[in-house]
């Protein structure tokens, strides 16, 4: 693990950034990083300034941009900076800077600054699907990630030009967080290649009449910072998601959008018996009215908005998850979440064996914490009578704490 030196040291980032077109969302990633408090020395290739000038990464990082190891040689700047450096991230990383990198060339201030890095390194790479698909990429991609350099897998999705599939530059924010989460926990290994992920995420809402439903204030934000790790860590991923923030789906998993309980549940049920982990992190609506409205309530209608209001219990997802795994209809390890405000413990136990999963992730939600916020804390307990107490972070760092232990015991 690596930290700043010290708290009241700024975290030392390297933005790498090679000629590609996705060149322009480096400047995200350094808003962010910013943002955060951290000290941000962009260093771009010759062929990026051909995309983003080196005035907008100055401006927005506050120092100077080179490229060359020729400048400032009584600095001796190509060796201080790697040495100097808590984390380097670079994006976009082109098919031709992975190559460099994998060869262990430096022929130019940042990949020198590589070589040279002691600290976590992160690359997310952007290029078309074809060559993201290569052979001699992906033979690249291996020998970096087999010397400890986190590779990001790609996002899927729309490409320069009208092609769309696996090759896409992540968002910037899940790009500056996940570097975040390798900084501060451990590089991502494929540990969960070929493991297909099925993750409830958000909350679910159930209509009243066409304007107004029941819901909660769920983000969906532990669900989606789950499966970005899992993704990360090369399982294929679907999460079945219900009412989340405007959050950005994690890169390279689909998205199935549901809106009920029931809705989720049958696209839960659906794809369980292919999934090997299975995670209801969503937030279930545990009623719903009996009826919904055709037409908008109106003020006047009391007696009929009351009796719309009754409500009658929604299925439980889990137990159904549960009785598909115990009927031998899945093979999945299947794993539960609950919020408690108070007696965390006690109630968590009680739940895991009252709803029989594997395992089960106790959030303490007292005064409102967890709830749309960016971090969270609680226990991971299973059935075996294991108990793991997953301290306070973001949720992405909660999301690697509770895939470390998945995976222990998938071992
Ligand atoms: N859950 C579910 N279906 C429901 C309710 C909850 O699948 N109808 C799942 C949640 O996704 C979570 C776990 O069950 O993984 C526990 O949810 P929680 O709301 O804490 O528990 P409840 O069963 O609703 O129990 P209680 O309200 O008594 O705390």
């Amino acid at each position: 693990m690596s930290e700043a030196p010290n708290a009241s040291e700024p975290l030392h980032v390297i933005v790498g950034v090679s000629g590609g077109i996705a060149a322009y969302k480096a400047c995200h990633v350094v808003r962010d990083f910013k943002e955060q408090g951290a000290d941000v020395r962009v260093i771009p290739t010759e062929n990026a300034l051909r995309f983003v000038g080196a005035a907008t990464f100055e401006a927005l990082s506050g120092n100077t941009v080179e490229t060359g190891v020729f400048s400032r040689v009584d600095e001796v700047q190509h060796v201080r900076l790697g040495q100097e450096a808590d984390l380097v991230v670079v994006a976009p990383a082109t098919a031709d800077f992975l190559a460099r990198v994998a060869a262990g060339r430096a022929d130019d201030l940042l990949t020198t600054t590589i070589l040279v890095a002691t600290c976590p390194v992160v690359l997310a790479p952007a290029m078309h699907t074809e060559m993201w698909l290569n052979p001699a990429t992906q033979a690249n991609v291996e020998t970096l990630r087999n010397r400890g350099i986190t590779v990001l897998e790609p996002a899927h999705g729309r490409l320069t030009g009208k092609d769309t599939g696996p090759g896409r530059l992540p968002e910037s924010h899940v790009i500056a967080e996940l570097a975040r989460t390798v900084q501060r926990t451990a590089a991502f290994s494929p540990s969960l290649a070929g493991k297909r992920v099925l993750i409830s995420a958000g909350g679910t809402q159930e209509n009243v009449d066409p304007v107004r439903f029941i819901g909660n204030r769920s983000s969906g934000r532990q669900g989606y910072a789950l499966g970005d790790i899992a993704a990360q860590r090369g399982a294929q991923v679907t999460i079945v998601a219900g009412a989340t923030d405007q959050l950005e789906p994690p890169s390279g998993a689909e998205i199935v959008r549901v809106r009920s309980t029931r809705d989720m549940r049958d696209a839960m049920v659906e794809r369980a018996p292919e999934s090997d982990i299975i995670i209801m992190a969503a937030a279930v609506a545990d009623f719903r009215p009996e009826t919904e409205a055709d037409t908008k309530l109106k003020k006047g209608q009391a007696d009929e908005a009351l009796s719309v209001i009754q409500l009658t219990e929604n299925p439980d997802i889990l137990k159904t998850l549960v009785q598909m795994r115990d009927a031998g209809q899945t093979r999945a390890t299947v794993i539960g979440f609950a919020a408690e405000t108070d007696n965390e413990l006690d109630y968590g136990r009680e739940k895991l064996r009252r709803k029989g999963a594997d395992m089960l992730m106790v959030n303490s939600v007292a005064g409102g914490g967890v709830f749309g916020q960016s971090r969270n804390r609680g226990w991971l307990l299973s059935a075996d009578g294991g108990q793991e107490e997953i301290p306070d972070g973001t949720k992405h760092e909660v999301a690697v704490r509770i895939w470390d232990a998945v995976e222990r015991r998938l071992r």
